[in-house]
């Protein structure tokens, strides 16, 4: 259903979509490098925890795929890693970027000696490409059980972007709406602007425009008083990190949201694949914040909008307690609280799938 391709690999390279000129332009750009794509993800060309794990795992290979065939496997292993840490160093919150590299590093471990390095270069390309399409039939799996949810219901409100163009293709958020649509149920979906770097204004109001779905933006410090107008039946967004016991980060202001969803009594989902958990953290209070630079609050997108030389605090990301989550919606089943106790049971056979 959703037919613009966040992420491809294409004649031997990685093709994005360059997210920093939505919606003036719809612009394609081609990766070769692994330094590229730091750069890509970094300044948020590519971005969407699961859309970043997949830019990472293609990332490490176009860093290895250069080295010499005829090294030490030690050497090479060794560079692997120097590549992986660079990697993960481009943006801390999501957890999916580091369960990625991990997942490519342990690809190749069990059967490590018996392997040239050309084989161990052609593994990492193949894992890659599992990893994509994996996502793939996640977030359609996290559609189709979110839309078992939310099909009684009209008005969907979500926060930043975790569509298509978080993902590789249906997104988490607004797959339960991508699959209503091609059931036969239109969801009219209601989206936060998402200051400062406007996601959702700039990307999901796009996407979902694009695939005919009926959309109202609305700022930020506006949500509430739409919510006490009764225009909104339920609340979804997507999480960049979700802990063993519930809490998750997600693009800053999600925490607010939940906070005035639960004063208005409006049911609060979490859509998230399996690679979103990290449950070797306990709670939210351990999970890293990026800080970005000020300048994405004070002169955003060309103008600046406040004096300069003042002192900014830009979090890119805030932490939501678990108290104000009603179901977390995962492509293997709905998960509801006690989360330590459902977040165990479902994560119980790892989280590599
Ligand atoms: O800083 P961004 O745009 O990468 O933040 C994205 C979000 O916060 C999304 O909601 C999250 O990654 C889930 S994407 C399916």
């Amino acid at each position: 259903m959703p037919h613009l391709k966040t992420i491809e690999w294409v004649d031997d390279k990685v093709r994005i979509i360059d997210q920093t000129q939505l919606p003036v332009n719809l612009a394609y750009v081609d990766i070769t490098t692994i330094e590229e794509m730091f750069e890509a993800v970094k300044t948020m060309k590519v971005r969407g925890a699961p859309a970043i794990g997949v830019a990472a795992a293609f990332g490490l290979y176009l860093g290895i795929r250069d080295l010499p065939d005829n090294e030490s496997m030690s050497n090479f292993i060794t560079e692997l890693k120097k590549k992986a840490e660079y990697l993960a160093s481009s943006r801390p919150t999501a957890i999916n970027l580091k369960w990625a590299i991990d997942r490519m590093q342990a690809s190749f471990h069990s059967i490590e000696d018996t392997l040239t390095i050309a084989n161990v270069k052609q593994i990492l390309l193949e894992e890659a490409g599992h990893i994509l399409v994996e996502d793939k039939k996640s977030c359609k799996a996290i559609g189709e059980n979110g839309f078992e949810i939310l099909k009684d219901y009209n008005t969907l409100l979500t926060h930043c972007n975790a569509g298509g163009l978080a993902t590789v293709e249906y997104g988490t958020a607004l797959s339960p709406v991508y699959i209503g649509k091609e059931k036969g149920k239109v969801f009219h979906v209601y989206v936060d602007e998402t200051r400062p770097l406007l996601q959702g204004a700039r990307i999901t109001a796009f996407e979902l425009k694009e695939a005919g779905i009926p959309v109202t933006l609305i700022c930020d410090n506006m949500a509430a008083p739409v919510m006490a107008q009764g225009k909104i039946d339920a609340v979804i967004v997507g999480a960049d990190r979700i802990t063993a016991n519930g809490d998750f980060a997600n693009k800053i202001g999600t925490y607010s949201l939940a906070i005035i969803a639960k004063a208005h009594s409006i049911p609060f989902y979490v859509a998230a694949p399996l690679s979103s958990f990290d449950i070797s953290l306990k709670t939210g209070n351990e999970i890293p914040i990026e800080e970005r630079d000020a300048d994405e609050i004070i002169h955003g997108f060309d103008c600046r909008t406040s004096p300069s030389d003042i002192q900014v605090y830009n979090p890119a990301f805030d932490v939501t307690p678990n108290k104000y989550v009603t179901a977390i919606i995962t492509e293997k089943e709905v998960i509801y609280p006690p989360f330590e106790e459902s977040i165990s049971e479902v994560t119980a056979g790892g989280l590599l799938i």
